[in-house]
């Protein structure tokens, strides 16, 4: 009798496994926070689990000289469920990626050209900051604040890879100065004169 019943539990756990090895993003479904809902088991093929984005480099003509081509669930749908996706940054020379962060992930980085200046921020306030050349890693720790910068010559070019399907992407300078914030209670909150204030507000498209 024992034996029957582990082995029905087994089969119930194999076959349970196999229905939620995959969940290939319905992406016209509504996003929740444990991810989208699954397509059709017969809609899915080979292309789901591959994405060719990451191929060619992203437009840096813009006011930070840089570009972050995702790789995440809404451009790669396989990635639905699986607690990951990745990214690749694109800094011409000056580039700079502002202070910003992922809440929802971890983000380690490896640069593949070039050479960049990266740092965060601890919610104690202690930053960490490198220069990294070809070749080399760095963590950038959960929901932390991070930067990246070009600190070379030529173009640089990094490959991340983030602990969610959909990490979220917070950039600092946007949340302040790029949207309808009040100027009054942007300057009350943050100690910022008026001036600097409408200055950011108005390269960064920002009103109020
Ligand atoms: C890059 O972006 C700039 C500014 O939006 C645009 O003028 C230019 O055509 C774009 N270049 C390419 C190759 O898409």
């Amino acid at each position: 009798m024992l034996h029957i019943l582990f082995l029905f539990s087994l089969l119930f756990s194999i076959s349970n496994a196999s229905v939620t090895e995959i969940c290939v993003a319905d992406l016209k479904g509504p996003l929740t926070p444990s991810g989208y809902t699954c397509k059709l088991a017969s809609k899915v093929t080979a292309e789901d689990f591959v994405f060719s984005g990451l191929g060619k480099p992203g437009n840096t003509t813009n006011i930070i000289k840089a570009a972050v081509t995702p790789a995440f669930v809404a451009q790669f749908p396989g990635l639905n469920g699986l607690g990951i996706s990745l990214a690749r940054l694109d800094l011409a020379p000056a580039g700079v990626i502002p202070i910003h962060t992922h809440p929802g992930a971890t983000e380690a980085l490896f640069v593949t050209r070039g050479a960049i200046t990266a740092g965060f921020i601890t919610s104690a306030n202690d930053v960490y900051i490198k220069r990294l050349r070809k070749g080399d890693s760095m963590v950038f720790p959960q929901g932390l604040l991070h930067f990246q910068v070009n600190s070379g010559k030529s173009h640089a070019m990094a490959i991340v890879s983030l602990n969610s399907p959909n990490p979220g992407l917070q950039i600092l300078d946007y949340a302040l100065f790029g949207n309808d914030f009040p100027s009054a209670l942007v300057e009350q909150t943050t100690f910022l004169d008026d001036a600097q204030v409408k200055k950011l507000k108005g390269v960064l498209g920002g009103t109020g």
